[in-house]
């Protein structure tokens, strides 16, 4: 238990939300409290252009840049927290998926006029499938939107998760006055601003303080108290608890563009969340603090320079401590491995660390040795468990154009398959190779960087395959009868594992009501 206290003030999360929600807005302002950038504007100039969902060199241009975003470290009071980035376009929503596996908790943001939109709705099951930690920011208050009580009904509904309102907003839109806070028994007014002072908080230990009438006007206290004996009713005390268990979600009102809100949440944000915890592994529960290290990478970056093949893949350290140089167990590949140069991504630069704890992430210079979900310990074999991969949505097979280049072509979809930019099946029983992503985007990367980084040109054509099923079965018999009967919707992912290709919802149905002997699973782990 050596590292207990430095691994206690780590906070590794993320912000996920639909596109413009705030996502970015409010990330730039929790920068800009926690001192790691100078200037609001700073974080926006990394965002994927919303009309850039053709133009695939605008992404090439964004990879480059994110890599620096990709993980926002910085202190705050005794904290140490690190923002994970997610990207905002649905078509990269995998990539955010497995993003979520390497944070303890997520703030989402949900926009007011808005309510849940399909993207939140997505990032929530996935959430809900590893039970992690949300506070919930409804954001925009300073524009007409929703009921208040009509909204958190959508999002209990929606979202499938309890509700706990932490602040309560009085009026949005151009009557916005503010917030009060409902734990500590304070009223925030409302002034629009961008800078990092704090709103001034006014306390109002007994609503019926006529302190009230005098900052809000008497129609609007009258309204609070009503307003906020009905919440006391209704969602009675918060058991911290059942937040740490992904029950319930604390919930804040603001608007991250005028930085209202913000402070407040993120100092309940570091006082509440948790600190990184211990996590599952193929062999046993891996207790944070143990003094040995394990980690596992999560998202690896290709370098944009097609003459430097090398790769950065972010670790997240689940245990004990890592260290620059130091020879650490490569468990697949069951050979040791040392990284001499360790990125952090202290405000914002990439510098070369010494040491880094659990919760943190660090990015390791790769020339070919990782795969997502790998992992690194200080000997012991195994492997972190609950790293999915979700099924795609588009599927599409793969056409060599020029048979000289086979090999290239083979080996750049080996790669970027390693990446995470798609997912790759093989036809059963033949070779015709299916490509899986979630968005159409991710065929142009594909087709591009097939082209620019190994030579080989491609093409696709459309399959009509909806989604991916990953087969098991105790009886192995029926399922390689299912798989020769089926060959047409038969496929094995790239470890070879067996899959079956849906062209509908009916056909699946089907097929799951036919076989009661086959279990149907809709995500696969990496690693079993
Ligand atoms: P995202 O990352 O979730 O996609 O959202 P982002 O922060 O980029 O915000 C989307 C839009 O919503 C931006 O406006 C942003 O300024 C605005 N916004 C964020 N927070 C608030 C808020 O509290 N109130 C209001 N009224 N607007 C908010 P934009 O016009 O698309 O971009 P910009 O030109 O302002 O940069």
């Amino acid at each position: 238990m050596k590292y207990a206290k430095e691994i206690n003030r780590r906070k590794t999360f993320a912000i996920i939300s639909h596109p413009d929600a705030g996502k970015t807005t409010l990330t730039e302002k929790l920068l800009l409290f926690g001192g790691a950038i100078q200037v609001a504007g700073a974080v926006k100039s990394n965002k994927i252009k919303k009309h850039a969902t053709s133009d695939f060199m605008e992404i090439e241009r964004q990879r480059g840049i994110s890599v620096a975003t990709s993980v926002m470290t910085f202190e705050y009071g005794e904290f140490l927290i690190n923002l994970l980035d997610t990207p905002g376009h649905k078509d990269f929503a995998e990539d955010t998926y497995r993003t979520l596996t390497a944070v303890d908790s997520v703030i989402m943001v949900v926009d007011s006029v808005n309510g849940v939109e399909e993207q939140t709705r997505r990032l929530m099951e996935v959430c809900r499938m590893r039970d992690t930690p949300v506070i919930v920011f409804i954001n925009k208050m300073d524009r007409d939107g929703k009921n208040r009580f009509d909204l958190l009904e959508e999002i209990e509904k929606e979202l499938k998760i309890s509700l706990h309102p932490m602040t309560w907003p009085i009026n949005s839109g151009k009557d916005f006055k503010g917030v009060y806070n409902l734990d500590n028994h304070s009223l925030r007014l409302f002034t629009a601003h961008s800078g990092t002072e704090d709103e001034a908080a006014i306390s109002i230990e007994q609503l019926s303080d006529h302190l009230l009438e005098e900052k809000v006007g008497d129609r609007d206290a009258d309204q609070l108290r009503e307003d906020v004996e009905l919440i006391e009713g209704v969602y009675g005390d918060l058991n911290w608890q059942d937040y740490l268990r992904g029950k319930v979600a604390p919930v804040f009102f603001g608007s991250a563009v005028n930085n209202f809100g913000v402070k407040e949440l993120l100092d309940t944000f570091t006082r509440i969340a948790p600190s990184p915890r211990s996590r599952e592994t193929s062999t046993r529960l891996v207790d944070v603090a143990e003094d040995r290290f394990s980690g596992f990478i999560f998202k690896i970056h290709a370098n944009l320079d097609p003459k430097h093949r090398d790769r950065i893949a972010f670790m997240r350290i689940c245990s004990g401590r890592f260290e620059r140089n130091k020879y650490y167990h490569h468990v697949r590949l069951d050979k040791d491995v040392r990284f001499s140069n360790p990125y952090s991504f202290l405000a914002r630069s990439k510098d070369v660390i010494e040491d880094a704890y659990a919760g943190d992430v660090v990015g390791l210079f790769d020339t070919g040795n990782f795969k997502i979900g790998d992992t690194l310990t200080e000997g012991e074999n195994f492997y972190f468990t609950g790293i999915p991969s979700f099924s795609p949505e588009i599927f599409k097979e793969l056409v060599n154009k020029d048979p000289m280049k086979t090999k290239q072509l083979e080996k750049g979809v080996r790669q970027l398959t390693d990446e995470g930019v798609a997912q790759l099946f093989t036809q059963f029983g033949g070779n015709k190779k299916i490509i899986g992503c979630v968005g159409e985007l991710q065929f142009e990367v594909i087709q591009y960087r097939l082209l620019q980084e190994y030579g080989a040109a491609c093409e696709f054509r459309t399959l009509p395959f909806y989604k991916a099923c990953w087969l098991t079965s105790e009886e192995p018999g029926k399922l390689e009868e299912f798989l020769r009967f089926k060959q047409q919707n038969a496929a094995e992912d790239k470890d070879g594992h067996p899959v079956y290709l849906a062209q509908s919802e009916w056909f699946l149905n089907t097929e799951i009501s036919n076989n009661p002997s086959i279990h149907f699973h809709f995500t696969s782990e990496i690693h079993k």
